[in-house]
């Protein structure tokens, strides 16, 4: 499984970046505007974030209609090679994919929750299909049993073209372990979920007694 970094924030990105292992980044206009984004600097954001990352970098459209949609698509996948235009999944947003898919442009398929909408997503062209583990959980539902569900859906079948599985809406490393093994492709992780994915007491503690035998030798 694939990490990506669930921000738009530069030093959050930068930082992951440098640790080595960073896939790709996704954004939406909530974290955009957590970071207290401006509207006219929302396509030079996105060009600094996909300068910053090697892969694939998420950005939404806000358009509610289908030629609205593909504008902004087209305009968003401009900005750089890496550049993925993210797009809700309902009618109109099945139908903007169809047409940018066929441009050769890759779309993440977000806000989805059901088997039905990820294989929608995925027969309208969609090359990244994002289910949304934690906001499904908020509502007392199964979201990593959604995630499961979607997952063994989706590769119960060949698209012609290659889909790819984010979970989505994560919030723990709990939620990247389970995820990992029920074989999604990529997890988009926000910044706090992804350093307890490094952290664990028994990794510092071992830490801490190298470090103190360490000395121990340096005395002898
Ligand atoms: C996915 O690409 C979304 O940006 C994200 O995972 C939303 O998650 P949230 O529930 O933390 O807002």
């Amino acid at each position: 499984m694939k990490f990506f970094l669930d921000t738009a924030d530069l030093s959050e990105i930068e930082e992951v970046a440098s640790w080595g292992a960073l896939a790709g980044v996704t954004t939406n206009p909530s974290l955009y505007a957590r970071i207290g984004g401006k509207l006219e600097d929302f396509e030079n954001h996105l060009v600094k974030i996909c300068k910053l990352v090697d892969g694939p970098v998420s950005g939404e459209v806000t358009a509610e209609d289908r030629d609205g949609m593909i504008e902004q698509g087209r305009t968003l996948a401009a900005l750089a090679d890496n550049m993925v235009v993210k797009i809700p999944v309902c009618v109109e947003g099945l139908a903007a994919t169809r047409v940018l898919a066929e441009e050769g442009i890759d779309v993440n398929m977000t806000l989805v929750f059901t088997v039905p909408q990820a294989l929608l997503a995925a027969r309208a062209g969609a090359r990244y299909i994002s289910p949304f583990v934690g906001r499904f959980d908020d509502i007392a539902e199964d979201g990593l049993g959604q995630l499961d569900d979607i997952v063994t859906a989706i590769q119960n079948y060949d698209f012609g073209h290659p889909v790819e599985i984010i979970a989505a809406s994560v919030r723990s490393a709990n939620h990247v372990t389970q995820a990992a093994l029920m074989g999604a492709d990529i997890a988009t992780v926000p910044y706090g979920a992804m350093k307890q994915c490094i952290y664990h007491p028994l990794t510092e503690q071992g830490l801490e007694k190298f470090k103190a035998d360490w000395e121990k030798v340096k005395n002898a």
